[in-house]
This record gives C-alpha cells, sequence and structure tokens, in this order.
C-alpha cells in the first residue's frame, strides 16, 4: 500500500509539473490568470515588480499572501470564538473544546495534548505538532476582512509584540505555521510553499507594508 500510494502522488507531482511546464510554454503571459484560478498556487515576487507603486505593490503581495492566511488550515486556529474549528469546511471543534490557560484547553476540561501529539497521527485522522495550541484571542481571524487582519498582525499590541522582522520571521520559519503546508489526512494543504509565503510577506514590508483597504 505505502508504495503504490508512493508512486501515485510522484505520478501526480511528474504530471503536475509538466501541466505547469506546457501551460507556461503555450500561454506565456496568461499565466498570473492561471495561478488566480488555481487557488493551489502562489505567484512569485517577481510577478509583481512591474508594480512601480509602493503601496499597491505592497497590497498586491499582501493580497497573494492572503489566500494562505483565508485558509482553514490558518482559520481553524485562528477562531472568532474561544472554540476551534475543523476540517475544509470549517465546522466547530468536535468535541467542545475551548481555549483554556494559554490555548492549551481548558482547566478541568480536555487540554489539547490529550489528543494532538507531537506529529499528525493520520491513522486516527488528528493533526499534530510540538506547538499546537489556539491563537489568542487578540489573534482572532475569522470573520475578518483581509484588510482588519492586515492591520491587526502589524499591530504589536495584538501580534504578541512582534515587529515586522519577527512577525516576517514567523510566517516564513515557524514549524506550527508550516504544518499547515503538511496537514496530514484528506486537509487540503496552503497554497504554494511556506518558503513562497515567506517571501511574499518579506517583499511586503520591504515595500512599506501598506495593507488592502476595508
Ligand atoms: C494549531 C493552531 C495554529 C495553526 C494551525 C496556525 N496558528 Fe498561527 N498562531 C497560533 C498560536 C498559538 C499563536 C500565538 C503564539 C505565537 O505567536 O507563536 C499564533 C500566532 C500567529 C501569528 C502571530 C501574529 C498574529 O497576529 O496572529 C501569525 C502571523 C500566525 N499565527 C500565522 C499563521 C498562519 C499563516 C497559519 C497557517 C499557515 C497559522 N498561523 C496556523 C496557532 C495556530
Ligand atoms: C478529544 C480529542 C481532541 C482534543 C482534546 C482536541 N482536539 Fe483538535 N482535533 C481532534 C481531531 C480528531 C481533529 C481532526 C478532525 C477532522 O479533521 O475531522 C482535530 C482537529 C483540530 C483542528 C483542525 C485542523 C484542521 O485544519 O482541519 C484544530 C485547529 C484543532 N483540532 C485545535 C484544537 C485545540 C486548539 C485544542 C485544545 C484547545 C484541541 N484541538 C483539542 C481531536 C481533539
Amino acid at each position: 500500500m505505502k508504495q503504490i500510494s508512493k508512486y501515485a502522488v510522484l505520478a501526480l507531482v511528474a504530471g503536475g509539473m509538466a501541466a505547469g511546464v506546457m501551460s507556461f510554454a503555450e500561454f506565456g503571459a496568461s499565466e498570473a490568470d492561471a495561478a488566480v484560478s488555481n487557488p493551489g498556487k502562489l505567484q512569485p515576487v517577481s510577478a509583481f515588480a512591474k508594480i512601480k507603486n509602493k503601496n499597491e505593490r505592497a497590497v498586491a503581495l499582501f493580497n497573494e499572501a492572503g489566500k494562505v492566511i483565508a485558509s482553514p488550515r490558518c482559520m481553524n486556529c485562528h477562531p472568532a470564538t474561544d472554540r476551534p474549528t475543523q476540517t475544509d469546511s470549517m465546522r466547530p471543534h468536535i468535541p467542545l473544546v475551548v481555549r483554556g490557560e494559554g490555548g492549551m484547553g481548558a482547566a478541568g476540561g480536555l487540554a489539547c495534548t490529550t489528543c494532538h501529539h507531537e506529529a499528525n497521527f493520520d491513522a486516527a485522522n488528528v493533526p499534530g505538532n510540538p506547538k499546537w495550541a489556539l491563537a489568542p484571542a487578540e489573534m482572532a481571524w475569522q470573520g475578518k476582512s483581509l484588510g482588519q487582519i492586515c492591520a491587526q498582525i502589524k499591530d504589536k499590541e495584538r501580534n504578541g509584540g512582534k515587529d515586522m522582522a519577527a512577525l516576517v520571521h514567523h510566517m516564513a520559519e515557524d514549524e506550527l505555521v508550516g504544518w499547515g503546508w503538511k496537514p496530514g489526512g484528506n486537509r487540503t494543504p496552503a497554497p504554494g510553499t511556506q518558503k513562497q509565503f515567506g517571501e511574499l510577506i518579506k517583499a511586503w514590508a520591504d515595500a512599506g507594508a501598506a495593507c488592502p483597504k476595508g
């Protein structure tokens, strides 16, 4: 079984690469449109170089990075309430668990680590990571616009005291953020790669970190 699924994955990857090369060669300029219709990909930073206005470029870069931020892999842990959400459909977490002290679950209730361990456990469909915990209430993203999330993650009062360098580092390097690209089970990974996402966020910061309106 293991072998077969490994080959199937390889075939998929190879097929995807061939398709990517073909569409690039055949359609060239319309590659950007293809990226829009394929939420699984991120456009590279170089695709934004043609936007000369710094603020407009920053906003466009953040909108692209926003494809990751809006993904269920991030949103499920940055909920509007004390309760995480689950799966690609972002339904309320079953069983009922709440944030509790440090996002680790309520005292006397179910601690996250009762079920979520250091790594994904696909046999039981439970995701895992050494840092598994619910994001603090001031870092809630669900129900907010990308512009509101942008303003919030730049705000040291609400982002855990991170300056811009620390924020870029968190997005590009943090292992819990990185889980979003290897979520296990049948979960859809966040689009692109963490490296590409980190590059978009860094380019956004370098261009002055303007936020989308609204
Ligand atoms: C398992 C839960 C979990 C997942 C999944 C998760 N986060 Fe978080 N996130 C947290 C926790 C806990 C914190 C606070 C601790 C910290 O700053 O390291 C946090 C903080 C952050 C911060 C700090 C600033 C702020 O205002 O939110 C950013 C940025 C962030 N996460 C981005 C992401 C991105 C991007 C993804 C998806 C690729 C993601 N997170 C997925 C739990 C999660
Ligand atoms: C009783 C076991 C259990 C406990 C306790 C538990 N979880 Fe979960 N959690 C699960 C299972 C199982 C799934 C996968 C459900 C699925 O995908 O159908 C899950 C999924 C999730 C997801 C969704 C991942 C995704 O992107 O689809 C998040 C976020 C999450 N849990 C956060 C937490 C947090 C935070 C805590 C502690 C406050 C916690 N869980 C406590 C069992 C548990």
